[in-house]
């Protein structure tokens, strides 16, 4: 493993493909204590430049969809498979996946989200360790062993799938709607929802 420092990987030289192309490292953003944790693939070229996921296209995208359910980037955590950007936006391999999954793992841990959603086919099929038609099962939640913990996952089409198919977008939208409402009910314990009313 590389070095961490809470929930950041500071240094990590596990990818030689991925060492030689990224600019830096590409923790997850938002609160330890986030109630939703989104997953995506890894950082891509804005990602790679800015240091911090879903920042380019892709992330205007989630953002948007997030508004619209009365959510900001503040009230979620969002990262990625790996941290490091695959070059030419190619899929991280299987052994890159396995490599970063132990940083994943420890992030899920830490953070104890409500509710993780993946982010298009290479997050859902890595976390739930098996394959996965993200249209047709967007919007579905199922458990999950991750870390050491079972977790309730929310799987979504990519953000990036919407900008080609206006069908998608519905369903991207439908499916962080889902899990607005899945983490602000889950707000069980009388205190005010970090979620606001969606
Ligand atoms: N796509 C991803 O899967 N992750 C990012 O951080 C950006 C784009």
């Amino acid at each position: 493993m590389g070095t961490m420092e809470g929930l950041r990987v500071l240094e990590c030289e596990r990818c030689p493909a991925l060492v030689d192309g990224r600019s830096q490292i590409v923790n997850g953003t938002g609160p330890e204590d986030a109630d939703l944790l989104f997953v995506g693939e890894g950082p891509g070229e804005s990602e790679d430049r800015q240091g911090e996921p879903f920042v380019g296209r892709s992330g205007s995208v989630l953002d948007d969809a997030l508004r619209d359910v009365g959510l900001s980037r503040a009230d979620v955590r969002i990262t990625n498979c790996v941290r490091c950007r695959p070059p030419g936006n190619r899929d991280p391999t299987k052994e890159e996946l396995n490599n970063c999954r132990g940083y994943l793992e420890r992030e899920i841990d830490l953070v104890e989200p409500d509710l993780i959603v993946t982010l298009g086919k290479v997050p859902g099929e890595h976390l739930l360790d098996r394959s996965v038609a993200v249209t047709k099962e967007a919007g579905d939640v199922v458990d999950a062993r991750l870390g050491g913990a079972s977790r309730r996952v929310l799987i979504s089409v990519h953000p990036a799938a919407t900008l080609y198919d206006r069908s998608q977008a519905e369903t991207f939208e439908d499916a962080i709607r889902r899990a607005a409402e899945i983490a602000g009910a889950t707000e069980g314990d009388g205190g005010q929802s970090s979620l606001g009313d969606y």
